[in-house]
């Protein structure tokens, strides 16, 4: 028999229109699918006045969202005004009435996910967050039930659609930087602050998500080394290229040396990867499991109806639970044995890219090679450009080296009068 689940919505901005959307075009298909249609009960935003491009049925359109968590009729809640602030409360006021939430608040979660889920365990109430990782990827549902028989070993993602968008326009086009985010931020892929996508914040947050989410523990922000895009220049990009590399802002967890690592860093990965080939504002996820070794999935990383999907199937989950009860269910996080301790960044091992702009002279790359030598790193490559200049280009691709290493050798380089810009470094993975 076919019953109702009513949705109130929370921020009526891009990705709630598209909520709407989707809920009034496909609700009853979902319907029938699942023998429980969602209806749109209540839409609440500061503005209910612009035009938003949908038809939202009359009466559902409200300024007060405290009335609309707390109107009977109302089953689920759907936050997605974003931000630490009142969409805090306002889920904290859901479950505290015993609502599920579903919520695209990727920078909430991954800031206060102990306190949402403590407030959630407390009440039983389910709170759902597929739209705060990958965009319309259903990557935290595959982890979640598909992978629940893994031991997650790592997970390396492309997860901000504006720096790869940003990157693979760079690398395409030779485009300048600040005019291709101009371009992001115009198809509406980029943050309201465009410095949480380009500084590699966003791409933090969701990291985080996805390592509680394999290690069962909400780590926070405070574990990840992070860095931004900003320093990727059209020359490393095209160097990184000759090399069959492409540099690409990664998230990267492993499980390592009996802790996680977690790290995101402009990184070169093999241009014949799988990550690789992920361009544009797509987006993937590569997660390898003990048992089912490597998965990928890959997909729309943001925008308004690939985000708007991952939210729908959301509230379908939730609803079904609350239908048939949670205890079906693997539950959205349940702390679990896994690690609690992260690796610091000093301790990681992993290839390096350095570039020198050194003079062009003999004896330089002796000394070159004497500095990584001293501090016990292995050359896997050296290329030097012939230029007519009096400095030139020295691109070295390192074999496997400790973090702390790397950075008191380039250090040590910065320091040589016959090195004449400071160093450029970044990761390899090579995804092997
Ligand atoms: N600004 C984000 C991105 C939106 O570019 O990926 C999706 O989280």
């Amino acid at each position: 028999m076919m019953t109702e689940v009513r949705v109130g919505i929370i921020g009526f901005g891009t990705v709630g229109a598209g909520v709407v959307d989707c809920l009034l075009r496909n609700g009853d298909l979902i319907g029938e699918r699942t023998g429980l249609r969602p209806v749109l009960a209540r839409v609440a935003d500061l503005d209910i006045t612009s035009d938003r491009g949908v038809a939202v049925p009359s009466g559902v359109l409200t300024q007060d969202a405290v009335g609309l968590i707390e109107d009977p009729s109302v089953d689920v809640v759907v936050e997605l005004i974003g931000g630490t602030g009142v969409a805090k409360d306002f889920i904290l006021r859901a479950l505290a009435a015993g609502k599920p939430v579903v919520t695209a608040n990727k920078a909430l979660l991954a800031m206060h996910g102990e306190e949402i889920f403590s407030a959630a365990e407390r009440s039983s109430a389910d709170v759902y967050y597929e739209a705060s990782v990958g965009g319309g990827i259903p990557c935290i549902k595959a982890m979640r039930e598909g992978l629940v028989g893994n031991r997650i070993r790592e997970i390396v993602g492309i997860l901000n659609g504006t720096c790869n968008y940003i990157l693979t326009r760079m690398e395409r086009e030779g485009a300048d930087f600040e005019a291709v985010l101009a371009a992001a931020q115009a198809a509406g892929y980029a943050e309201a602050d465009p410095g949480l996508d380009v500084d590699g914040i966003d791409t933090a947050h969701k990291a985080t998500i996805l390592a509680s989410l394999a290690y069962g523990e909400w780590f926070g922000m405070e574990p990840l080394h992070i860095e931004g895009i900003r320093r990727v220049s059209l020359q490393d990009i095209h160097y990184a290229s000759e090399l069959g590399y492409r540099i690409k802002l990664l998230a990267v967890i492993k499980e390592r040396d009996g802790g996680v690592q977690m790290r995101v860093q402009p990184t070169l990965i093999p241009m014949s990867s799988l990550l690789g080939h992920v361009g544009g504002v797509f987006n993937a996820v590569w997660v390898r499991g003990d048992t089912a070794g490597g998965t990928m999935y890959y997909g729309r990383g943001a925008g308004r109806d690939a985000t708007a999907s991952a939210v729908v199937a959301d509230i379908v989950d939730v609803s079904l639970n609350l239908k048939f009860g949670s205890h079906r269910r693997v539950a959205a996080f349940r702390p679990h044995q896994g690690y609690d301790r992260v690796v610091p960044m000093s301790d990681v091992r992993t290839r390096y890219y350095i570039r020198l702009q050194a003079l062009d002279q003999p004896g330089v790359m002796a000394l070159v090679s004497g500095i990584l030598g001293r501090h016990g790193i292995s050359i896997a490559s050296v290329t030097q450009k012939e230029v007519n200049q009096p400095s030139v280009p020295m691109v070295i691709l390192t074999h496997q080296a400790r973090e702390a290493a790397i950075q008191s050798a380039l250090q040590e380089m910065g320091r040589i009068d016959e090195i004449v810009e400071p160093p450029a470094m970044f990761r390899i993975e090579d995804l092997d």
